[in-house]
């Protein structure tokens, strides 16, 4: 049988400092009912501290990972870390976490893909796996969204929190693990979803710190329907082409940007809510966090030969749907 690539063990951090509704009420122009009704968020988190930056999170995450698997950091190979807000713009994260947690062997790469960044990170592992070359992935999804939102805007600041999570992915001969991906990019996006400056367009300057350019903007109603028809969309097509219906289906693990969005992909499915991990309520949308926080809140519910549908919409745009089978039961 060829080879495929599982997830083996589930790690996660999210910080201590919880950010409610009620105290964004305080802060900006908007109220408890109008975020819960339109997000389904109750409470972000937020990493404080000093010169913290993403990697103490992912840190966090993977030694978290490593102990569950009972992993020696030595035979890890490769350390993804998927993310939007990396500690330096130059400087590796995945990088520094690989030589923080002992994974000296490792070589190491960010991958940047906004809120798909995990989804796309899963295949990268997988692929890095299924050639037989590579038997320890640790793949890490990490972002301290706190560190790009602007706090004085209703728009953007009710949404995101900070958090993250990880997986080891190992080969798998029983044929359990990643079984197909559809991904997607078009980059007419990025006119609806960015930072403006700070990249090698718009350097950053006094006047695009003055002007606010290097906090996340979002035109949020195109976002959002573009989210709503291309979730949709590709976790249906995944379903057809592998024969699976929705009672085939144990689990959607969807990208946590906004309930309703998860909501209309899983109606489009024809799944009910008792099989939709959601956890949005409690930390927002963590962007690369969303899909590993997902598996590692709902990790004992999850039993081996569990058919699972991820999908993720986000900046560029990019988006996809992975279907993957669960490896082991919870121990
Ligand atoms: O993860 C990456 C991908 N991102 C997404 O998938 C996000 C997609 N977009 C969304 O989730 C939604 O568009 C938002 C949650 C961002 C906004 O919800 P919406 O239902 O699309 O609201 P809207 O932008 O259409 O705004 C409706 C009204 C506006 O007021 P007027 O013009 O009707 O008077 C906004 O100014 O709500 C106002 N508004 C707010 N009111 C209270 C916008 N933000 C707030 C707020 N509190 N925080």
């Amino acid at each position: 049988m060829a080879i495929t690539a599982a997830i083996t063990a589930v790690g996660g951090y999210i910080p201590e400092f919880r950010l409610t509704n009620k105290v964004l009420e305080t802060m900006v122009d908007t109220t408890d009912e109008w975020i819960t009704s339109r997000t389904g968020i109750k409470e972000r988190r937020m990493l404080k501290g000093e010169n913290l930056g993403t990697s103490f999170m992912a840190i966090k995450a993977a030694e978290d990972v490593l102990a569950k698997r009972n992993l020696d950091p030595k035979e890890i190979e490769l350390v993804i870390c998927c993310t939007t807000t990396p500690d330096m713009p130059v400087a590796s994260t995945a990088a520094y976490i690989a030589t923080q947690i002992g994974a000296v062997n490792a070589f190491s790469f960010d991958l940047q893909s906004a809120c798909s960044g995990f989804l796309y990170g899963l295949e990268t592992a997988a692929s890095y796996i299924a050639s037989g070359r590579y038997t320890k992935v640790l793949l890490i999804g990490a972002d301290k969204m706190s560190s790009i939102i602007d706090y004085t805007d209703r728009t953007t600041c009710v949404i995101f929190g900070d958090g993250a999570g990880a997986v080891v992915m190992e080969p798998n001969e029983e044929g359990y693990g990643l079984k197909d991906s559809i991904l997607r990019t078009n980059g007419a996006g990025r006119e609806f979803l960015y930072i403006e400056a700070g990249g090698s367009m718009m350097p950053a300057s006094e006047e695009t710190v003055k002007n606010g350019q290097h906090y996340v903007h979002q035109v949020g109603q195109q976002v959002f329907k573009f989210a709503v028809t291309n979730m949709a969309d590709c976790s249906e097509e995944i379903m057809k082409r592998n024969n699976l219906v929705a009672d085939d289906i144990s689990w959607l693990v969807p990208h946590q940007a906004n309930l309703r969005i998860i909501s209309a992909t899983a109606n489009r499915m024809g799944i009910g809510e008792d099989k939709v991990m959601v956890n949005i309520q409690r930390y927002g949308n963590t962007t690369n966090g969303t899909l590993p926080l997902c598996l590692w809140d709902y990790e004992k519910q999850l039993k081996k030969g569990d058919n699972l549908v991820f999908a993720a919409f986000g900046g560029g745009f990019s988006w996809g749907s992975i279907y993957l089978t669960w490896a082991y039961d919870p121990s």
